[in-house]
């Protein structure tokens, strides 16, 4: 069992029935004193009942108090509830949480990962209490649903992730969108410190738009526009975790009050935009039609327009509302996040955008006289592929800093675990690529140190099984844009690497924020030199 930092707030804990607020007769003592026994001996009791069990499954974890768990200490880790993870996970690799009203079971172990998320699939999906917190926002999209209607969404998605697709049309709006965030940069270089992490958000918004649904949204262009609808899809976000710890949402909701008065106005807000994008693609398809044409964009949202299944039922408009919204949380955020994360990590680092630069040459010999777009246009999808180390160290961030740092699933049976550990109906059950990425039984005694040379083997990017490398999941549900992901981050990352150098601006704290994903704060500021 861990030591026990939670003694202070036990005091705190047994004080509605302090003796003080008793008036001072031996009657009404009696009843306080009766109740302080009862507590006690069930405290004894309870406990007792609780450590045996622990000690039968093998289970660590954050120490147990009666009925609240480990709720408090949970509550005061919550800000860098990753690394408090962690340090459990440092003892055991698999840990059990219990928040008083539920049970969390966490592990970093593979065999597990890989039982939970393929072997034994269907006993474990997002279920439907996350169903119901995000199901105002995110609906009934592919992230959000489980069963036969997850089948169906993965099916219409995934002919938009095909390598044709993402070689002819995708490569070019990541390059086109590169290069607009280079021209700020340059316009920024030398003079003033820029944000990295709004500019990726900017970008990744950009190409989502034209590649998911062929609407050019244009928010970066170096004005640096307001976007509403940015600022309301993160405040979705934020609202929707505080669903996660919070008592009494629903309620709030009905009565229209606090965060979910926020939460209802962002989604107001999330809609008429997202609406407006199906009704004018609508158009689109009607005038090509009149004019006998047939209708040949290639966005995802142009496919789950004109698909039918069998009885020849389509998508209504609140179906592709939130398939925008789905896709907008998958390829926006995590994009942003991760090329922070590596822009964090060359500076650190700063043997590696060396050597990034030393494989650009490399591959696409002496670029030293290439303006911005000439040399985008060599970063094609086959150049790309040839470049081991920008991979690995692509791949690199996203193992220290994983785009999705924990991922949860509901158990709908009991059932045991690879390891021997007992998994009763209910318990939630994630695997947490945060932790995994930084233990050292899966990655040496350098686990926490950032070196892409791990990756590779006679200058060769080696795989690792996604059941260990769990940045995008693994098993039935792995990240449907992985290849794509990897496209955009590429060419972004070749982009500003041949160009730019970067430094932080000293003084500032870079940390995660409460978010389901690795966001940063308060973001990154840097200073960009041109090269
Ligand atoms: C660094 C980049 C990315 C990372 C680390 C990442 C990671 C993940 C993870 C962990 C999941 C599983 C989430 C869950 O089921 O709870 C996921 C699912 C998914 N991702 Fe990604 N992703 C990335 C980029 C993208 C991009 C750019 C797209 C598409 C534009 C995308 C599309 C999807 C889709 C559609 C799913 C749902 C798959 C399903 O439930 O069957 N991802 N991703
Ligand atoms: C999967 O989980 C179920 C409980 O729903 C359990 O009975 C079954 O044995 C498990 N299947 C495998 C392949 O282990």
């Amino acid at each position: 069992m861990a030591s026990n930092p939670l003694i202070l707030s036990n005091s705190s804990f047994i004080s509605p029935i302090d003796i003080s607020i008793a008036p001072f007769t031996s009657s009404a003592l009696y009843f306080p004193l009766c109740t302080v026994v009862a507590f006690a001996s069930w405290v004894i009791l309870y406990h007792g009942q609780m450590r045996a069990q622990a000690k039968k499954c093998q289970v660590e974890g954050p120490f147990r108090w009666p009925v609240v768990g480990a709720y408090f200490e949970a509550k005061r880790n919550l800000w860098r509830v990753h690394d408090w993870n962690l340090r459990y996970f440092r003892q055991s690799k698999t840990i059990l949480i219990d928040f008083g009203l539920f049970v969390n079971v966490l592990t970093v172990d593979p065999k597990n990962v890989e039982y939970i998320l393929s072997t034994n699939f269907s006993n474990y999906p997002k279920g439907r209490k996350f169903h119901e917190r995000f199901s105002d926002w995110l609906g009934n999209g592919i992230f959000n649903v489980d069963g036969e209607l997850w089948k169906r969404h993965r099916k219409v998605a995934s002919y938009e992730f095909s390598a044709r697709k993402l070689r002819d049309f995708s490569c070019n709006v990541f390059r086109e969108d590169a290069l607009k965030l280079a021209s700020i940069l340059d316009l920024a270089a030398s003079q003033q410190e820029v944000n990295c992490q709004d500019l990726f958000m900017r970008m990744a918004l950009d190409s989502i738009c034209k590649v998911g649904f062929g609407v050019n949204l244009n928010c970066c262009s170096p004005s640096l526009p307001a976007i509403p609808f940015g600022i309301a899809f993160d405040s979705a976000n934020e609202h929707t975790i505080i669903r996660q710890v919070s008592l009494f949402w629903k309620m709030m909701r009905f009565w229209d009050i606090g965060s979910e008065k926020h939460m209802r106005k962002n989604l107001e807000n999330l809609d008429s935009f997202t609406y407006s994008i199906i009704q004018n693609r609508k158009a689109e398809i009607g005038t090509s039609v009149d004019c006998g044409e047939d209708y040949v964009k290639e966005d995802l949202l142009s496919r789950f327009m004109t698909y039918r299944n069998e009885d020849d039922e389509g998508y209504s408009d609140k179906d592709l509302r939130d398939a925008i919204m789905n896709f907008m949380i998958a390829g926006r955020d995590t994009i942003a996040v991760t090329l922070s994360w590596f822009i964090y990590s060359i500076c650190e680092n700063p043997s590696v955008p060396e050597s990034i630069r030393a494989e650009l040459n490399d591959v696409l010999g002496d670029t030293q006289s290439l303006s911005y777009d000439k040399f985008a246009s060599l970063l094609t999808y086959y150049s790309l592929s040839k470049m081991n180390y920008l991979h690995a160290a692509i791949s690199e961030t996203l193992r220290l800093y994983p785009a999705v740092p924990k991922d949860t699933k509901i158990a709908v049976n009991d059932d045991v675990l690879p390891d021997g550990i007992i998994i009763k109906k209910g318990y939630s059950v994630s695997y947490v690529p945060y932790s995994m990425g930084r233990m050292k039984f899966l990655w040496g005694s350098d686990a926490c140190e950032f070196r892409p040379e791990r990756w590779l083997k006679n200058g060769i990017f080696q795989p690792e099984s996604p059941f260990k490398f769990t940045a995008f999941q693994a098993g039935p549900r792995i990240c449907l844009g992985k290849d794509s992901a990897y496209l955009q981050m590429k060419i972004t990352a070749a982009l500003l690497m041949r160009f730019f150098t970067f430094s932080l601006v000293p003084g500032q704290t870079i940390r995660y924020k409460l978010m389901s994903v690795l966001s940063m704060q308060n973001g990154i500021k840097v200073q960009v030199t041109r090269r």
